[in-house]
């Protein structure tokens, strides 16, 4: 491992050299891991094809960065903590050397179940080890998972299935999230009426309950490990450029993004930030309480902390069970360094009374994260005051599935802080904030939308099976630049906050939700004519969705049973996740002469902030604003 940055000299130092000398800065960090065979070249570009490449020609499998080489001097490291639902039931601590053997095992697993380099294998599984552990098999034998967060509904998990082709899937029979069961395996056999790739099933037995199998196509996950007698397996040996992941993400249009990581890029990027963002040390516990069905998890719960060799906690639970103070007992029982969440779980927390906070001792906490949406003033004084106790360095991560790794962040106790700000790029990162007419800004404070320069090693290179529409919606709003989605505020030092997307895509609760699709879903209904989705404010969840609907005239449903009939076609298709808070049934949606929806005016609309509409005067139907604004629900 290369040395983590000391110093905010050193900081600028490196990042001066990464601009100036990429190939350089990058070709010796991606030293410090263990390749078959070094690189010929640590950078390629194709703008005009939006290709790129990092350490191509270089052979490596990332599992023996994440396991074999740490056996000799930490195999009786703990990598993993498990921590359950239920906090009666046993922790489970897994060192290095059993992570090893177990996912060697079930890689033999896989390759006896037929899968072989390069098939898609789609994981929809709960917060258990065995999740990483089949995600880490696939890497070892060079399958591609495709994991899918595992509160998506039967439809979602089947055009994700479907849109890569994935061959086998895995799950488990049934999960508790608090006190609610959740029969994951029901989903998985309702999604396979419609995906007709996959071929086998291996199901882990969470919980005793009955699981019904399908024969010749349903497997247990211990039978099948019971088949195996090899407890190694020789990892697969990878290019850098080979695929390691897929992970779908929400498009402003259409079906979700199938995001492609490849493995030497994205190793060195997800395992550099995490080194030097949250500046571990060998005894510390480190604990990131996303879900690995999305990219957070994947690149700091999983690649990122083993490729660095550290230990890392995962929860199955939610912070609310058995009551609020859940992650707190976790922090104390645990004696966790390192803790990483969201905004949203922090306001939720807020809420609640700060004795659940000051029963535990904290005292073990460093280092504190945030990531996902921009963290606001309220809830950052909160997390510093009554987490970190004025001490802890807060480190605002501002990343994307795509960049697969953090951008732009403060590193703990190395560069300076500023509340509500993601503070500064991190090296290799290059930031603009592009004006409406395309130029770039270059003086500050400004605000304008965010561009990224120059690609850096771990960025999506393209999108599974639709290189043209990654082309198109990272590569073409600015020329030779990565477009982000993202508003951002930079003030005269140099800071970047994050403002939120400007584009058709929601936040809510930290998750990335297209409008489109939850449109879509609504749109099925017999009674609607058509939609429009928006985000507005909400004090906990940072967003939270509106809908402005049209029905037929001839509706005779009732408006409350309208209301919740949308809904559960939103959770049929997308999942609860995507549940609408308010609906306004109206008589037309503001559109423009070309029949576009104006959704400006319905976004301000929803937030209450309506002081400055523009003109509403050449819309091909003004009335209609001034009836929406009459009947909004606040
Ligand atoms: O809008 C930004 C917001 O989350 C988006 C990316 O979502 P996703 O791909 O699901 O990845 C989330 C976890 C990395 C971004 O375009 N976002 C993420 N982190 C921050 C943020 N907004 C403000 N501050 C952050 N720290």
């Amino acid at each position: 491992m290369v040395d983590k940055i000391h110093s905010y000299k050193k900081y600028k130092e490196d990042y001066i050299e990464s601009v100036e000398n990429p190939e350089k800065f990058w070709g010796d960090i991606a030293e410090g891991f263990s390749w078959r065979k070094k690189w010929n070249t640590v950078f390629k570009h194709d703008k005009e094809n939006a290709e790129v490449k990092w350490f191509e020609g270089g052979k490596l499998n990332i599992t023996e960065n994440c396991l074999d080489r740490h056996l000799e001097k930490n195999g009786n490291k703990t990598a993993i903590i498990w921590e359950p639902n239920n906090p009666d039931e046993e922790s489970r601590y897994i060192t290095y050397r059993q992570l090893y053997v177990k996912v060697s095992r079930f890689a033999n697993v896989l390759k006896n179940n037929g899968i072989k380099k390069g098939d898609r294998v789609c994981l929809y599984m709960p917060m258990i080890p065995e999740l990483t552990i089949a995600m880490l098999a696939c890497a070892r034998i060079g399958a591609v998972h495709s994991i899918v967060f595992a509160g998506f509904s039967s439809s979602a998990l089947s055009s994700r299935i479907n849109d890569s082709e994935c061959k086998l899937l895995i799950t488990a029979n049934e999960v508790y999230r608090g006190t609610k069961p959740i029969n994951l395996k029901a989903v998985c056999d309702e999604a396979l009426e419609d995906s007709p790739s996959v071929e086998k099933v291996i199901v882990y037995r969470r919980t005793v309950e009955p699981t019904e199998m399908k024969e010749g196509r349903d497997v247990f996950w211990f039978d099948e490990l019971q088949k195996i007698e090899n407890f190694e397996c020789d990892a697969e040996e990878m290019d850098a450029e080979d695929m390691l992941f897929i992970l779908y993400t929400s498009g402003s249009t259409g079906k979700p993004k199938g995001m492609v990581h490849t493995t030497g890029g994205y190793m060195v990027g997800s395992t550099y930030t995490f080194q030097n963002v949250f500046q571990y040390e060998e005894d510390d516990v480190y604990w990131c309480t996303a879900d690995i069905g999305w990219i957070t998890g994947h690149s700091y719960i999983i690649y990122g902390p083993l490729a660095a060799g550290a230990t890392t906690v995962m929860f199955e639970g939610v912070p609310s069970y058995p009551d609020y103070g859940r992650f707190w007992e976790i922090v104390e029982k645990l004696k966790v360094t390192h803790f990483y969440t969201a905004p949203t779980a922090i306001r939720a927390l807020a809420k609640h009374p700060i004795s659940l906070v000051e029963k535990y001792d904290l005292s073990s906490l460093k280092v504190l994260g945030s990531v996902g949406e921009p963290i606001n003033e309220d809830a950052w004084h909160w997390y510093n005051d009554n987490i970190g106790k004025g001490t802890c360095p807060i480190v605002d991560t501002w990343w994307q599935t795509e960049t697969g790794a953090i951008m732009i962040s403060a590193m703990a106790g190395i560069t300076p802080l500023r509340p509500t700000f993601a503070t500064m790029p991190l090296p290799g990162v290059q930031p603009a904030l592009m004006d409406e007419n395309g130029k770039e800004i270059l003086d500050s404070p400004a605000e304008g939308r965010l561009a990224m320069k120059a690609p850096w090693p771990s960025v999506a290179r393209t999108i599974y099976g639709d290189h043209q529409r990654y082309k198109d919606t990272y590569f073409s709003a600015y020329e030779g630049m990565y477009f982000t989605g993202d508003g951002a505020y930079r003030d005269a030092m140099g800071n970047y906050r994050i403002t939120g997307r400007v584009d058709d895509v929601v936040i809510v609760s930290g998750h990335n939700l297209g409008t489109a699709p939850i449109e879509n879903a609504i749109d099925e209904h017999l009674d609607v004519v058509e939609c429009a989705v928006v985000g507005f404010p909400h004090d906990v969840k940072g967003n939270a969705l509106y809908a402005y609907v049209t029905k037929i005239d001839e509706s005779v449903t009732s408006e409350d049973d309208l209301r919740k009939e949308i809904n559960d076609l939103i959770r049929g298709s997308i999942g609860a996740i995507a549940k609408l808070d308010k609906i306004q049934f109206v008589s037309g949606l503001p559109k423009t002469r070309s029949g576009k929806i104006m959704r400006r005016i319905l976004r301000k609309i929803a937030s209450n902030d309506t002081s400055n509409l523009g003109d509403t005067s050449t819309l091909l139907n003004p009335e209609v604003v001034t009836e929406i604004m009459d009947n909004v629900i606040l």
